[in-house]
């Protein structure tokens, strides 16, 4: 059991609203009394997650899962108990005693595992390389580089940017030094070359080094930019490549992690947008121009990872790649990509004169590069028609019709009529083309593209007929609920939010016993609970249940919709409702087994009239 305090734990949830915290996180729409978004604990297509913001806690109607603000951080982040109560108090800006911090910090995941023993290498090599960078002469040269291009102490620090010396061998020892010498190990964390004569030599040597993180913010690879002292200009020569990223691990995968995504989320969330970079070197100077919504992928283009990553988080992306011709045409990749996903709005700030983001502020400044962001930015269409339009000739007439053709093919997939009828209307004004031709166009293109994408889905099915994402309706795959199931729910709710309750039970004579396992458990939970605590709350027996199932249960339970004050006779019917279940429950049990054993005699007959006998019994059950 955890030592900290259980007043402490209740206080830091009461100071905490659950909605806040899950909007760091998702993505909430209000509907009604609750807020919705799409579950992030499973393939979620429909909203089917809900936060409560009266109730305090989210429950998926989809999947069951459900809970409080700590069991929300648990399986989000992955953590225990204790972490997500200091994850919680950080979120919360609640101070903490420090014993209690040491508390949540102690119970890491096992450090033993063998992700556990890396991810601590790259913590102790990120600690190696920054120490490296900011005390020594080695990486005094690397620290002025840093500084003249712009970049602050504070971000060097928040970034934890170091450099890797040139003595390749110190890596390895500083990490001997600490324990970690396991060369089976070593070599899996990718720090050191694939060169077996070159065994435990740096590969980053005489690199600048930045971590790049996973959504907990865990160092799980290391990227180098190369930086030659002696090399006035400090670009690499035209065999080493600038920038070199740890090979991939079972912890470091380039399709799914972002740069930055972890202290990005919140600026994300907050925002209502999402910053998409080519480089983290934009990353971090847009960051140290007050931008925290930037992320950028590891050199490779967007993936569907990456994507269903940021659709958790937002539905609006900026492309924001270099201004030339590589990041127009990445721009392009990436806007047709993201293109198939149609509930995503996208824009794209182009920078002008060939200059990436980072260059942008350097050369303007950080309030004319915020400035840009907010109003200099196109919509996917607009940049698009600046991008076919490079290159043509307006004037000779082929050349314009191309063009024009192009652009109504791009427009054909614009979902927005009005959208499409802006641009017809700009097309209309520059080429002196009635926008009735251009419509007609236009509608053969839309409908070409109907035909392509049936045709598609066709050929996706028949690849792969089980692809197809199948919607998951209300409760679809949770048992149906006959009527005494549902009697004990509400009976449990009122127990749970009404004291005078447990006087009524404990006055029957007859021991209360629960259909179904689970409610039972609760109910016998609940009352060890309420007898041994000054002030049983249902947010606290939360906390105290001691499995997972057991809290999705009862956080469905408190989603049940009753009415404040409990009715007349309520209470009794419930319970005559769930004593007089038995003989019924039992015969239709008893008629369940028959049917299984007919069907195994292959006796059709019986099968038959024991189907009839089943659903006449069901019915009377739940008419009840
Ligand atoms: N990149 C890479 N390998 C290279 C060059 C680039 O993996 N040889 C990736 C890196 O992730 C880098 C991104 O592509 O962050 C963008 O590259 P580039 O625009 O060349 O880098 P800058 O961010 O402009 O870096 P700098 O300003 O330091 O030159
Ligand atoms: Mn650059």
């Amino acid at each position: 059991m955890n030592r900290v305090p259980e007043e402490t734990i209740n206080s830091i949830r009461e100071q905490t609203d659950i909605v806040q915290v899950v909007s760091q996180y998702l993505q909430l729409r209000k509907s009604g009394q609750n807020h919705f978004a799409s579950c992030p604990f499973h393939d979620d297509k429909t909203p089917s997650f809900s936060v409560s913001e009266k109730k305090q806690i989210y429950y998926c109607f989809s999947c069951g899962r459900g809970g409080n603000v700590f069991g929300f951080l648990q399986e989000m982040e992955g953590l225990s108990f204790i972490e997500a109560v200091g994850k919680t108090a950080e979120l919360a800006d609640i101070e903490l005693d420090q014993s209690i911090i040491d508390q949540a910090k102690q119970s890491r995941p096992a450090e033993d595992s063998s992700r556990g023993k890396l991810l601590k290498i790259y913590e102790k090599a990120e600690h190696f390389y920054h120490h490296v960078l900011m005390n020594t002469q080695a990486g005094e040269e690397a620290y002025h580089y840093l500084l003249e291009r712009g970049m602050t102490k504070e971000s060097i620090e928040t970034f934890k940017i170091g450099f890797s010396p040139p003595q390749r061998e110190s890596l390895k020892m500083y990490l001997e030094n600490e324990e970690l010498s396991d060369p089976e190990l070593l070599k899996q964390s990718g720090l050191f070359s694939d060169r077996d004569d070159l065994a435990f030599y740096d590969r980053f040597t005489n690199r600048i080094v930045f971590p790049i993180k996973d959504g907990k913010g865990q160092t799980v690879a290391f990227s180098g930019r190369a930086f030659m002292p002696t090399d006035e200009s400090h670009q690499p020569g035209h065999h080493t490549a600038k920038y070199m990223n740890s090979p991939e691990t079972e912890l470091f995968n380039k399709r799914r992690i972002l740069f930055n995504y972890d202290k990005a989320r919140a600026g994300i969330r907050r925002e209502g947008e999402v910053l998409l970079f080519e480089g983290f070197m934009d990353v971090i100077s847009a960051w140290q121009a007050g931008v925290k919504n930037g992320i950028a992928s590891m050199g490779t283009s967007l993936t569907e990872e990456h994507v269903q990553t940021l659709d958790k988080v937002t539905d609006h992306l900026i492309i924001a790649y270099d201004g030339d011709k590589a990041g127009m045409e990445a721009t392009k990749r990436a806007a047709d990509f993201l293109a198939q996903e149609t509930h995503f709005t996208v824009e794209v700030a182009s920078f002008p004169e060939n200059l990436d983001p980072d260059d942008y502020i350097q050369a303007k400044g950080n309030d004319a590069f915020k400035e840009f962001l907010s109003h200099g930015r196109d919509t996917l269409m607009s940049f698009l028609m600046k991008y076919h339009r490079v290159g043509i000739n307006v004037k000779n007439e082929s050349e314009r019709l191309k063009y024009i053709e192009v652009i109504l093919k791009e427009m054909s997939r614009v979902s927005s009529a009005v959208e499409r009828e802006l641009y017809l209307n700009q097309l209309e004004e520059e080429f002196d083309v009635s926008v009735d031709a251009l419509k007609e166009q236009m509608t053969v293109y839309i409908q070409e593209q109907q035909k392509e994408r049936h045709k598609q889905r066709r050929k996706e099915k028949e690849a792969n007929p089980t692809r197809e994402p199948v919607r998951i309706s209300f409760h679809q795959n949770q048992p149906k609920q006959t009527a005494v199931m549902k009697a004990e729910q509400m009976l449990l709710n009122r127990l749970f939010t009404h004291d005078e309750v447990w006087i009524k039970l404990e006055n029957m004579d007859k021991e209360l016993s629960l259909t179904t396992e689970a409610n039972q458990l609760l109910f016998l939970l609940y009352d060890e609970y309420y007898h041994s605590h000054d002030h049983p709350s249902i947010q606290s027996f939360i906390d105290y249940l001691p499995d997972d199932k057991l809290k999705s249960k009862l956080t469905e339970i408190m989603l049940i919709n009753l009415s404040e004050d409990i009715a007349t006779g309520e209470i009794e019917d419930y319970i005559r409702l769930i004593n007089d279940r038995h003989p019924l429950e039992d015969r239709l049990k008893q008629k369940r087994d028959e049917l299984k054993l007919a069907e195994r005699s292959g006796d059709k007959e019986k099968q038959t009239s024991l189907a009839i006998e089943i659903i006449n019994l069901s019915r009377q059950l739940n008419s009840k």
